[in-house]
This record gives C-alpha cells, structure tokens and sequence, in this order.
C-alpha cells in the first residue's frame, strides 16, 4: 500500500470513493482545487493501482484543519485511515503546521477512535451542524 500526492488522474477515482462514502459528498472540482495549493493538500492510499482511501488538510497559519478523511468500505479496518491521518500530520508538520483540528459526526465511532488514538480530545460541540441524517459535529484538537 502506497501513501502519495493525490494528482490529476486521481480526481475521478477519489470523487466516486467520496459519494460512496458520504451523504453530501464533494464533488470532483472540489478535490480538482486542492491540487497545486500552497496552503491545502489531499494525499491518496493506492493499492495495486486502486485508490482505496485518501486524506485533506487545510493549513490556515499553523493551525491544519483535515477536512476530510476516508476509506473503502471493502478496506477498512487494515490501519490504511491510521497511516492517511499519520501521512497528513507529517506532512503539514513539515510545512510548519503545529495544531491540527477536525469536525466529526456525533455517531461516527470508528473516525472518533481513530483521531482518538492520534491524540486528538474533544473540544466542542457544533450543534446540527451536519445535514442528511441532521446532526451534532463534535470538534476535536491535537495541540
Ligand atoms: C473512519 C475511517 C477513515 C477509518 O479507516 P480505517 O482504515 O478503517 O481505520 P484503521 O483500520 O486505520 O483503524 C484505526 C483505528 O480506528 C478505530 N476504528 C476503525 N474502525 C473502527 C470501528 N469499526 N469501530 C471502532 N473503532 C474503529 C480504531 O481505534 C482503530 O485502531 P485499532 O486498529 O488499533 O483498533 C473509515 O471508517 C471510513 O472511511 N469511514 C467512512 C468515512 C468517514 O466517516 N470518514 C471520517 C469523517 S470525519
């Protein structure tokens, strides 16, 4: 399993994971504008060619906000989202950030484990601040 840049050839493989994976999902223009960004980035998990998980970061001044991670339903559980969010903290570290935050939905256990595991700790509540199904983001921080 191969963690990298996510390029151009990328953005259909990765826009049809994320309506796979998400209600509201981004659509291929939204990931088409991370690439060539000083300031934000998506790296890709490739797998025997396939793209089976990716990860976004956002650097606002030091401050990185991953707005995004994901994986395959069929690859999941094999510590490819541990090593996506892993990749992402170095990366950002690299270019100076140095506190990372995230928003989650209220339900997604296995996400809040995972940042969990990372460090992150909850820091506040967004009340409904997600839609279909309407739900609470809880916001968690790695200082
Ligand atoms: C959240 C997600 C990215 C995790 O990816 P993954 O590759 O399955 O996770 P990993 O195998 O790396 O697991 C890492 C840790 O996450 C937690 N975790 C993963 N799946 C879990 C589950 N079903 N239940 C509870 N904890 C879970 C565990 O702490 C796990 O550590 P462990 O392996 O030591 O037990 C994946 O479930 C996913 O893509 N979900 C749909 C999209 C999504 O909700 N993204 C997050 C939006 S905020």
């Amino acid at each position: 399993m191969l963690i990298r840049e996510m390029t151009a050839e990328d953005l259909d493989a990765v826009a049809g994971m994320e309506s796979e994976n998400f209600t509201t999902p981004w659509k291929k223009d939204d990931f088409d504008d991370l690439l060539d960004c000083d300031d934000r980035g998506c790296m890709v998990a490739e797998e025997e060619g396939e793209i089976v998980g990716c990860v976004v970061y956002h650097d606002i001044l030091g401050d990185v906000d991953i707005t995004n991670v994901q994986v395959k339903e069929a690859f999941r559980g094999r510590s490819i989202g541990r090593k996506l969010m892993e990749a992402a903290l170095e990366k950002a570290r690299s270019v100076g950030g140095k506190e990372f935050t995230l928003e989650v939905r209220a339900s997604n256990k296995a996400a809040i484990s995972l940042y969990e595991s990372l460090g992150f700790v909850e820091e506040g509540k967004r009340k409904n601040f997600y839609s279909d199904p309407v739900e609470d983001a809880i916001i968690m921080w790695l200082r």
